[in-house]
């Protein structure tokens, strides 16, 4: 995801509450203000100041599935996933955080589920940490000597994404996987690695459930 700066940094400010429905028991005072974004802890929804959407299509998946004739078959324009982060330091600061959500419809492409498309971090030694708001999935994790494994994503599923790691998620229910990322605003994405190599085992549906297979 890309990053653009967005935040004053300045940390004394008023701004309008950011929901007037919760009642407020703190004593009003200038010093004291409202979080600048919320989340929707059922939905994974981003609210808030500067919230950027990233979408990915059919179109824009060629490649990442087994399947490139089931691919092709697809409506180019139907949903995959699709992005809401915030972004409050440039991209490339070092010490800065990024967070969002992702939501995985749910679907196939031939018998391999919708899934991301999954990438090292550019500064290779950055981790990342993804907590599940809804479905059922499975975050797949590749090192660099290529071993690959999965962890189960469901609500409340909290994962840690080692430094080194490639990162993919998988939605294997019928309902959106929505999951939360917060991650090193110098981390970056090396989608070329994936591109050129793909994970060394794919998610697919084997006698109705989900199965990592190696490749
Ligand atoms: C990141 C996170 C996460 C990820 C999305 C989409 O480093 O930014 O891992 O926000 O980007 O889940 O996945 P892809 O970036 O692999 O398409
Ligand atoms: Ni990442």
């Amino acid at each position: 995801m890309q990053a653009a700066a967005l935040h004053d940094p300045h940390p004394t400010r008023t701004t309008p509450r950011t929901d007037p429905t919760v009642e407020d028991p703190v004593t009003a005072s200038d010093l004291i203000v409202d979080p600048r974004h919320r989340t929707d802890w059922a939905t994974g929804a981003v609210l808030g100041d500067g919230v950027e959407t990233l979408e990915r299509r059919v179109a824009d998946l060629a490649g990442v599935f087994a399947d490139g004739a089931a691919l092709a078959a697809l409506d180019p324009e139907l949903l995959v996933y699709r992005t809401e982060c915030v972004f409050p330091v440039p991209d490339g600061t070092e010490g800065g955080l990024f967070w969002g959500t992702t939501f995985i419809q749910p679907g196939r492409v031939g018998e391999e589920y919708f899934m991301t498309k999954g990438h090292f971090h550019a500064t290779s030694d950055r981790a990342e940490i993804y907590l599940t708001y809804a479905g059922t999935g499975l975050l797949v994790l590749m090192s660099r000597d290529r071993t690959c494994w999965a962890e189960r994503m469901s609500v409340g599923s909290t994962h840690f994404i080692p430094a080194h790691t490639a990162h993919r998620t998988v939605n294997v229910g019928d309902d959106i996987l929505a999951f939360g990322a917060s991650w090193p605003s110098d981390a970056g994405h090396d989608y070329a690695s994936i591109a050129a190599d793909g994970f060394s085992a794919r998610v697919l549906r084997i006698g109705g459930r989900p199965a990592l297979v190696p490749q």
